[in-house]
């Protein structure tokens, strides 16, 4: 069956009226969004979600920019949507990511702690099934 993996539009996304934006790009690129939601998410969920960063400089900063405004939580579906998704959104860095892709179009280097970067997605099929059944798990 099609792999399915988790997107979060990032507050800076929502906040910048970019949701539309990276919808579009997942759905041009032939991808189907099959669960949408926004809302606004609190310690519990994000410590969840970013245990690996527990312990990291960053990771307060992390979860206060997470807490910061609105975030829409997608489940983008198809054949190689996990590594799809990644290679739609560029790498973590906005300031060196490459044009064409979300964060090397639409983002940049704010002077903030934490990197305002858009997007997050799953990276690995491991974290997609954690990851939705934290954000959807009604299924
Ligand atoms: P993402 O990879 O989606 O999830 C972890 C986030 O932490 C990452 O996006 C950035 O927003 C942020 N991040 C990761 N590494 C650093 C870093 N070295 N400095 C600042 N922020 C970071």
């Amino acid at each position: 069956q099609p792999e399915r993996t988790l997107v979060l539009i990032k507050p800076d996304g929502v906040t910048r009226h970019l949701t539309g934006e990276v919808l579009r790009r997942i759905e041009a690129k032939g991808y189907t969004i099959v669960a949408l939601e926004q809302r606004t998410v609190g310690t519990e969920l994000l410590t969840e979600h970013y245990a690996e960063h527990q312990g990291k400089p960053f990771f307060a900063p992390l979860l206060e920019f997470m807490m910061s405004g609105p975030v829409v939580a997608a489940i983008a579906e198809g054949h190689g949507v996990i590594e799809g998704f990644r290679s739609l959104a560029g790498t973590t860095n906005p300031t060196s990511a490459a044009p064409g892709t979300i964060r090397g179009d639409l983002g940049r280097d704010w002077g903030t702690t934490v990197q305002q970067n858009l997007v997050h997605g799953s990276d690995s099929p491991e974290s997609a099934e954690r990851e939705i059944a934290l954000w959807f798990p009604q299924g």
